[in-house]
């Protein structure tokens, strides 16, 4: 069984893109599957950080190819900057590195005009979305009227699917939103020069992947966002509006099941969230501070605070069934290192009543009490250990409890944002 999957475990930002960097070189492709360019994943090299939203985290190694699955929604101008940028650092991108999926929808400049219009309309209840076209890319594909990748290169269809869009979004946010119109002709002349900067990498990623799979060739599949934020099994509203857990590998590339072997569940020794929506476990404010700043936990792809909190064990159990995760690698364990008493939420107080259930609602989720139990801290840094042996026996305690809550092993611990700065648990 050739493919491993990356599942963030939490509300994004678990540090997924360091640790597929990581485990780049065990395998012979990375592939996203889900979300778009509202990923933020970052990668550290030689003091060289590089932000990936839209290409896979395995990019930036040598002689792997990196696919852009069929589930992604594809901003193509930030694509083209991306790879552009890339390409100036010195990173050689080819079509022998990356294959972009010709089903894949792709976001409009309209996606990302009424995503900002319907947050600015909710006022206090919006969803804190990133503002990168998401929600209303995905709308389209579901409502079948979407553009795929595979329907820019004809130039007739292509200008009948955006006539067809345009009568109705026109419509929608000259009367609805108050804004203006925007114009056929524009969205069309950009797309053809745009088509031509992506033409080389484009292909039937599908057919390719299971061939590469019946050949027995390693996949890393490459989740963003994170679980707690799936549109079905998150805190709806306040999630993206993909599947970033595992049924997105399937839909979202067009692979097997029955190819899976290991599904790594990435998760913060503490945990994080952008956006509105209710946090549980968040920390008291000055603690929270000091996280962030300690965390560097502001947002990658907009810059925003993230707020911080304990781990909810409640939460990560949950994650551990959804997916069925195999193992956890725990990342930013580093950060916690300054606080003498180190909290964790085993349970969750709701309607007078003490239970295990995560509940997976973004209204109800606000009546939720977490309980805690207190663990040491160990008030020693971390970030230049590189044995498991080496760490603090406090750090140990840590890992072994969220192991036997979960019932599943920690497999590697992540001590600082650098590709060297981690090591097997055993
Ligand atoms: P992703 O979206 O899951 O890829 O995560 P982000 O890149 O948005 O955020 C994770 C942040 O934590 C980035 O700034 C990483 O460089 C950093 N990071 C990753 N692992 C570690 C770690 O173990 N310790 C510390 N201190 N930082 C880490
Ligand atoms: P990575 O892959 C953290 C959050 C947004 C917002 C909600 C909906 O870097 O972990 P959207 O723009 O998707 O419609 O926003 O989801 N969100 C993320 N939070 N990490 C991410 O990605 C996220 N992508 C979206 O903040 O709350
Ligand atoms: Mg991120």
């Amino acid at each position: 069984m050739p493919a491993d999957i990356i599942v963030g475990a939490q509300w994004g930002d678990e540090g997924k893109g360091k640790i597929i960097d990581v485990l780049t070189g065990s395998y012979d492709v990375v592939v996203r599957y889900q979300g778009g360019a509202n990923a933020g994943h970052t990668v550290i090299v030689d003091n060289q950080k590089y932000v990936l939203h839209l290409l896979p985290s395995g990019i930036l190694h040598k002689g792997k190819l990196n696919i852009i699955g069929n589930g992604v929604v594809i901003e193509l101008e930030e694509l083209i900057k991306e790879i552009q940028t890339l390409i100036n650092r010195g990173i050689k991108i080819t079509s022998k590195n990356l294959m972009i999926s010709e089903n894949a929808h792709i976001v409009l400049p309209y996606h990302k005009i009424l995503d900002s219009a319907r947050e600015t309309k909710s006022g206090a209840k919006k969803i804190g979305t990133t503002a990168r076209g998401i929600g209303p890319a995905y709308t389209d594909k579901y409502s079948r009227t979407g553009i795929r990748i595979r329907d820019i290169f004809d130039d007739e269809k292509l200008l009948n699917k955006i006539e067809m869009n345009l009568n109705e979004k026109n419509y929608i946010l000259k009367n609805y939103y108050g804004l203006e119109e925007l114009s056929e002709k524009e969205i069309y002349q950009n797309i053809l020069k745009q088509r031509e900067y992506i033409r080389p990498f484009v292909g039937d990623t599908i057919y390719f992947l299971n061939e590469l799979l019946k050949k027995n060739k390693k996949i890393l599949f490459e989740g963003a966002q994170g679980s707690l934020l799936d549109v079905d099994f998150g805190t709806y509203p306040y999630v993206t509006s993909s599947n970033p857990t595992i049924g997105g590998v399937m839909t979202g590339s067009g692979i097997s099941y029955k190819y899976i072997n290991k599904v790594i569940g990435i998760a913060k020794a503490y945990q994080t969230r952008v956006g509105s929506g209710p946090f549980p476990t968040e920390m008291e404010k000055d603690i929270q501070q000091k996280i962030r700043d300690i965390g560097a936990e502001y947002g990658a792809t907009t810059g925003r605070p993230r707020s911080c909190g304990w781990l909810d064990l409640v939460a990560l159990k949950y994650v551990v069934d959804i997916s069925g995760l195999t193992e956890i690698i725990l990342t930013k364990i580093d950060v916690l290192s300054t606080l003498k008493k180190i909290k964790v939420c085993i349970k969750y107080e709701y309607n007078g009543k003490k239970t295990d259930r995560f509940i997976p609602d973004g209204m109800e989720l606000y009546n939720v009490r977490p309980v805690y139990i207190e663990l040491d801290g160990w008030m020693q840094d971390l970030s230049k250990i590189r044995t498991y042996k080496k760490l603090p026996v406090a750090v140990k305690k840590y890992v072994k409890f969220i192991e036997e809550y979960t019932g599943i092993k920690i497999s590697k611990i992540s001590v600082g944002p650098d590709r060297k700065q981690i090591f097997n648990k055993k």
